[in-house]
C-alpha cells in the first residue's frame, strides 16, 4: 500500500502579515512549477494568518491547518479556537498534541484525544504529535512513552482518511540534534504495530507517519526514504521558502 508523503510546515508562533503572505506566496508559487509532484503540501501558520494564507495559496496544492483547536464546537472558551471555526477559516488540517502544546499547556493524551474526536466531527484531518523526552530516551524508555501517547492521544475512531501520526522527539526539536534514521525507523514500525493493534492492521498500513524534528535540506533524503517515514513535520525549515522546497525535492517529491 503506497502512501503519499506529506510535506508539511509548523509555522508555530511565527510571521505577521507580510511576511506569512510572502511565505505563502512563494511556497504557492514553488509547488505550482513542480507539476504534478508525488507528495501532497502543507502549511500551518498561526491563527491570525489562516484566512490571508488560505488566499495566498489559491491555486496551489498545499493545503491549510491550524496548529490547535479546542474541544467544543462554541461557547465560553476565551482564547480558544474551535475546530468547526478552522474549518469555516478553510483549514484542511489541524495539529494535536505537539510537544510544545503538551509542555506549555500541560496538554494530555485524554484531552489530546477529545480534540482529534472534535476536529473529525467538523470534517478536518488531525496531525496527532507524540514523541520522547531526552531523559525519557536516555532511560531506553522511548518506545514505552510513544506507544502510550499513541494508546492515549489517538482515537478509536481514528483512520487514515482523517489522522496523521507525527513522531517528534522532544529533544530534536529546534536543536539541530536528530536521532539516527535507524532510530527513527525504529519508533516508526514500533507505533504503526500499535496503531496496528489498536486500529486494525489495515488502517495502520495506509496511515501516514511524520518525522518531526530538525529537519533540514541536508538530511531530508535520510529520514524521508525510510519505509514507515512517510513524510515530514517541519519547524524551522518551513519558514523559508528554499529550505521547504528544497526538503521536498531531496525527498523525491518531484
Ligand atoms: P524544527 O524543525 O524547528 O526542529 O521543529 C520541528 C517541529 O516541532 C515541527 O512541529
Amino acid at each position: 500500500m503506497a502512501r503519499k508523503k506529506l510535506i508539511a510546515g509548523n509555522w508555530k508562533m511565527n510571521c505577521l502579515l507580510a511576511e506569512g503572505t510572502d511565505l505563502a506566496k512563494g511556497i504557492a508559487a514553488e509547488v505550482k512549477k513542480m507539476g504534478k509532484p508525488s507528495c501532497e503540501f502543507l502549511v500551518c501558520p498561526p491563527f491570525t494568518l489562516l484566512t490571508t494564507v488560505k488566499k495566498a495559496l489559491r491555486g496551489a496544492k498545499v493545503a491549510l491547518g491550524a496548529q490547535d483547536a479546542h474541544f467544543n464546537v462554541k461557547g465560553a472558551h476565551t482564547g480558544d479556537v474551535s475546530p468547526v471555526m478552522l474549518k469555516d477559516a478553510g483549514c484542511q488540517y489541524v495539529i494535536l498534541g505537539h510537544s510544545e502544546r503538551r509542555a506549555d499547556h500541560g496538554e494530555s493524551n485524554e484531552l489530546i484525544n477529545k480534540k482529534a474526536v472534535a476536529a473529525y466531527e467538523a470534517g478536518l484531518k488531525a496531525v496527532i504529535c507524540i514523541g520522547e523526552t531526552l531523559e525519557q530516551r536516555d532511560s531506553g524508555k522511548t518506545i514505552e512513552v510513544c506507544s502510550n501517547q499513541i494508546l492515549g492521544s489517538v482515537p478509536d475512531n481514528a483512520d487514515a482518511s482523517n489522522t496523521v501520526i507525527a513522531y517528534e522527539p522532544v529533544w530534536a526539536i529546534g536543536t539541530g540534534k536528530t536521532p539516527t534514521a535507524q532510530d527513527v525507523e525504529e519508533v516508526h514500525a514500533a507505533v504503526r504495530k500499535v496503531l496496528a493493534k489498536k486500529l486494525g492492521k489495515g488502517n495502520a498500513n495506509k496511515m501516514r507517519i511524520l518525522y518531526g524534528g530538525s529537519v533540514k535540506p541536508g538530511n531530508a533524503k535520510e529520514f524521508l526514504s525510510l519505509p514507515d517515514v512517510d513524510g515530514a513535520l517541519i519547524g524551522g525549515a518551513s519558514l523559508k521558502v528554499e529550505d521547504f522546497v528544497a526538503i521536498a525535492k531531496n525527498a523525491g517529491c518531484c
